[in-house]
């Protein structure tokens, strides 16, 4: 999980710059951040590297995440700015005010109540503080061929039924229901994200790691068929010239 992750933001990089910069235009000086399901921490980081002068908590549910955030941290030198906070957004929250910005990436569509989570970051923001939520469709798609878009197609559509089951919030108007939590809304922009061929071997790596998640998840649900070819592509991904990575990223912003 945290290689995909991070592989995530290493490979749609650009994207990933772009959305930092995003929010670093909409703090004050010495801004408090709080990044809500930090998972291996690619936003608590990337922030931290960006607004030298930020203090950054990192909120998510998985030790073992914030135990690789935590190293990945005093790797980058921003130790001493990052704190890791385990809790269960879903419970009663710790004490993590105030703060100048939330920024929630691909975590949004995980809380149980998501209209009970956006008021408890009203009240954890200062005034004229922003909450950036980013959410996904899916898993990007990486495969060309009819037979392979066939795949992913089937895939995906599963991987949606699952996370339907699961009660998980995709595909949610963010906009919307920031306003109704009382937000003005101040920003939205949809992203597809597309790298074409060749890949750089990150890009690859990245494929191989999606066929090898999507394949675990779906196990008991695709035919044998489908998981043998999930494995033959996640074996031979490295190799492959043709793979593109196609991704699709909403961002939404609101100000208390
Ligand atoms: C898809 S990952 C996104 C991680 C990271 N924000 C990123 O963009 O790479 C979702 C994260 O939300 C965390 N999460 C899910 N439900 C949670 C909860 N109830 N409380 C805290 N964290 C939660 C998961 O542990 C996971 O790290």
């Amino acid at each position: 999980m945290a290689e995909m992750l991070d592989l995530d933001a290493d490979v749609l990089d650009d994207h990933h710059r772009e959305l930092i910069a995003w929010a670093a235009s909409l703090v004050p000086d010495h801004p408090r951040i709080i990044d809500l399901g930090a998972g291996s921490g690619t936003g608590a980081l990337a922030l931290a590297r960006h607004l030298p002068d930020a203090e950054v908590t990192a909120v998510d549910l998985d030790e073992d995440l914030l135990a690789h955030l935590r190293h990945r941290a005093t790797e980058a030198g921003v130790a001493d700015r990052v704190r890791t906070v385990r809790a269960d957004l879903d419970g009663a929250w710790p004490d993590l005010g105030p703060a100048d910005l939330v920024w929630a990436s691909a975590s949004m569509h995980h809380m149980a109540d998501v209209d009970r989570t956006l008021a408890q970051v009203r009240d954890t923001l200062r005034p004229g503080g922003a909450f950036m939520i980013t959410e996904l469709d899916s898993f990007p798609r990486f495969l060309t061929d009819p037979a392979g878009v066939a795949l992913e197609d089937r895939c995906h559509a599963e991987l949606d039924r699952l996370r339907r089951e699961a009660g998980m919030h995709m595909g949610l108007d963010w906009g919307a229901r920031l306003t109704s939590a009382g937000f003005t809304l101040d920003g939205e922009r949809r992203f597809d994200l597309e790298l074409r061929p060749p890949l750089p071997a990150k890009a690859r790596r990245y494929a191989q790691v999606t066929m090898q998640r999507m394949r675990h998840r779906l196990e008991d649900t695709l035919s044998a068929d489908d998981l043998a070819a999930l494995d033959t592509l996640a074996a031979t991904a490295n190799d492959r010239d043709d793979l593109v990575v196609r991704a699709t990223r909403m961002v939404w912003v609101g100000r208390r």
